[in-house]
């Protein structure tokens, strides 16, 4: 059986006293340790430290970045090692976001790069694919998200794919209040499945988790978690509230 994993995904919001404040607002929530759900909380890289030792009263709450480089150390100007994200307690990292891939230029190989370097290192990656708006018109979703997968995963082995979270967040629900229904989401995650299946096995394929984002929220998650292929979800602007983030793990448990 596989467990949900419910991602907090801060992007460019969030300092360490906002952080900090997070992690204390959560642990006054009431929450006992999820049984069925993985949780993940992936600030920006200066308030890792805060959420890694402010956790105290949530300690099962993974902490994860939302990029990494994919070189040990060197003249990289800007960038961010695995080692140094260990350092810090990470144990997630988020790849190949949407946002990444539009604003930074990141493409399936660089992204495939991560992926690997990623895994290599112990951490677990979150990859993200989705396709736009302009392809789900054109109804061309299937094949885009095809080709993601495809890219983003040349050349793992079967044991790095097991341990490696994927995430479906069809660009045109990311912050924009419309998701995807319950059953668009679904017969993705069932495709990107299929996908799996035909590049490793039924048995992989069966073990990964795939997580929906775009727009998730108390009001909809419910709906969206109770689609078969559906384990959880990376969530932007319902994760920044201490409040709204303890409601989805509650809905994720009851799913
Ligand atoms: P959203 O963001 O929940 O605010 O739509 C999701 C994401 O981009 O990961």
């Amino acid at each position: 059986m596989r467990k949900n994993l419910i991602a907090g995904n801060w992007k460019m919001n969030m300092g360490p006293r906002e952080t900090e404040a997070f992690f204390e607002g959560l642990g006054e929530q009431g929450l006992s340790e999820p049984k069925k759900t993985d949780c993940l909380i992936c600030p920006p890289f200066v308030s890792l430290m805060s959420a890694t030792a402010r956790k105290v009263a949530t300690p099962w709450v993974n902490v994860g970045s939302q990029n990494v480089h994919f070189e040990n150390n060197g003249a990289y100007t800007g960038e961010i090692s695995t080692e140094m994200l260990k350092e810090v307690g990470c144990t997630y990292v988020i790849l190949g976001h949407s946002e990444r891939r539009e604003y930074f230029g990141e493409t399936d190989e660089i992204i495939n790069t991560k992926t690997k370097k990623v895994l290599a290192d112990g951490l677990i990656p979150v990859t993200c694919v989705g396709e736009v708006l302009d392809e789900r018109k054109a109804d061309k979703h299937f094949d885009v998200v095809e080709t993601q997968v495809r890219g983003s995963f040349a050349g793992l082995s079967d044991d790095e794919m097991k341990k490696t979270v994927i995430a479906y967040e069809p660009v045109w629900a990311i912050g924009t209040g419309e998701t995807a229904s319950p059953e668009q989401a679904q017969e993705m995650h069932e495709h990107i499945r299929n996908v799996l299946k035909s590049m490793f096995s039924d048995d992989l394929a069966n073990a990964v988790q795939v997580l929906y984002g775009g727009s998730m929220n108390p009001g909809n998650a419910a709906d969206l978690l109770a689609k078969p292929d559906v384990d959880g979800g990376l969530v932007g602007g319902a994760s920044l509230k201490p409040d709204s983030f303890a409601e989805l793990i509650r809905i994720s448990e009851q799913s």
